[in-house]
């Protein structure tokens, strides 16, 4: 196994009652490890492509073997994305950003509220399953914007910052058909501390050029992150 499925970084019942323990557990043990085991499946001729991170590879799809391309941007970006967004979010989670991110959100959208509303938009806008995401382009200027299916911001040349997964599979035992509702009780989770990390990375190299070069340093802090979780 080439790719391996992290650890939640809390228990399945830790963001309750905004997200409920049945929903996590489908979400990371199947939704989730599926991605993960089928981007191993795909890559397990290509001794070349196990070689780059996940990030790295959905960054430049055009260097992945065409065979298999299509199913490493969906499952490569099925796994980054979830990797991602178990990180986004947090039961100590919720209020509003602060320091840089906080002052760059306001700078951009006006104010914390408006860059909500806004994020709700691009996340009740995107038909089917998909996400939306807080963004950063590579002058480290924010942006909102949302993917179909399993793409990630990265396939456009945007580094994500946030991201709120709106298939079905992340919030219909909770709410239905209600995606607005989930939506609205999400922002109690959202770990700004994490999204501040992750902006600070971009600001550093403001003036990145280099995707490639961003997404290592990246997934070694998402990698980072899900060591301390499993004490390795
Ligand atoms: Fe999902």
């Amino acid at each position: 196994m080439t790719y391996k499925l992290p650890d939640l970084p809390y228990d399945k019942s830790a963001l309750e009652p905004v997200i409920d323990a049945h929903t996590m557990a489908l979400h990371h043990d199947k939704h989730h490890a599926a991605y993960v085991n089928n981007l191993n499946k795909a890559v397990e001729n290509y001794p070349d492509v196990q070689e780059r991170s996940p990030l790295s590879l959905i960054v430049n799809l055009d260097n992945v073997p065409e065979e298999i391309r299509t199913a490493v941007r969906n499952n490569g970006g099925g796994h980054v994305n979830h990797s991602m967004f178990w990180l986004c979010m947090s039961p100590n989670g919720g209020g509003a950003p602060s320091g840089s991110l906080g002052d760059a959100i306001d700078k951009q959208f006006g104010s914390f509220q408006d860059f909500q509303a806004a994020l709700k938009n691009e996340a009740m806008d995107r038909f089917g399953s998909g996400w939306a995401w807080l963004c950063a382009d590579s002058d480290g200027k924010l942006q909102v914007t949302s993917t179909a299916n399993q793409d990630n911001p990265v396939m456009t040349g945007q580094i994500p910052l946030l991201g709120i997964d709106v298939w079905e599979h992340a919030y219909y035992l909770g709410y239905q058909n209600r995606r607005g509702d989930y939506i609205d009780a999400w922002w109690d989770v959202v770990d700004w501390s994490y999204v501040s990390s992750s902006y600070n990375l971009v600001r550093v190299g403001a003036k990145l050029d280099d995707l490639g070069d961003w997404a290592s340093k990246q997934w070694s802090k998402v990698e980072e992150a899900w060591n301390k979780i499993s004490g390795s």
